[in-house]
């Protein structure tokens, strides 16, 4: 396997990000619908690049956010997988994550989201075993609250604010 590669799933595969994903990256971060729930506008394309650069970063950590690529075309279609819990004090929690997904519009509704989701809470449960994994889903956002209680995540609380977000969990049954 090649050693980019994190994790595959049945038509995804799932690795570090490379220079070649950079034009199919910028125009995702470009996209105003993409954007809307993550952040709420679309990035400039001088913040793009700077957070691209932060992805190309090497990593020894299996945590992280990972390029998600089309096994049949070879495109990148977006981004996925579970990063470190730094909480308030800016401390790892051990043993938690965050799940991520992140799809270019051209491939929405294909159920990519839902795969790469159920393929990251799989792997951090059974390889990383992670006791937690934890999401954060801005109110509104109601395809990806859809993917994650259809994973299985249950609603914990919500945050009122200026932007409202739901926090979820779901727990490794295997870890009690
Ligand atoms: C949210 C997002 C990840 C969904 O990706 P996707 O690949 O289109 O998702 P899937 O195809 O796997 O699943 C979408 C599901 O939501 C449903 N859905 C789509 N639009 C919906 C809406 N407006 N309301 C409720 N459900 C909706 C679909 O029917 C599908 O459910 P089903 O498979 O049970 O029929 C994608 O739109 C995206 O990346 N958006 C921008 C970034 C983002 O918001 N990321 C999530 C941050 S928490």
């Amino acid at each position: 396997m090649n050693s980019n590669i994190i994790l595959e799933s049945e038509r995804l595969i799932f690795r570090q990000h490379l220079p070649e994903d950079m034009n199919a990256y910028y125009s995702m971060e470009m996209d105003a619908a993409v954007r809307r729930y993550v952040g709420g506008r679309p990035r400039s394309r001088v913040d793009a690049e700077a957070r691209f650069k932060n992805s190309l970063k090497p990593t020894s950590s299996s945590l992280g956010v990972w390029a998600a690529i089309l096994k049949s075309t070879k495109e990148y279609i977006g981004r996925s997988g579970v990063y470190p819990h730094i909480n308030a004090a800016g401390i790892i929690v051990p043993d938690e994550g965050f799940l991520s997904f992140y799809i270019a519009r051209k491939f929405w509704n294909c159920g990519y989201a839902t795969e790469a989701g159920q393929a990251f809470v799989d792997f951090a449960f059974n390889k990383l075993k992670l006791k937690r994994v934890l999401a954060t889903v801005e109110v509104g956002n109601d395809a990806s609250i859809h993917i994650i209680e259809k994973l299985g995540f249950k609603l914990d609380r919500k945050e009122e604010g200026q932007r409202s977000f739901y926090h979820f969990s779901l727990d490794n049954p295997q870890i009690i």
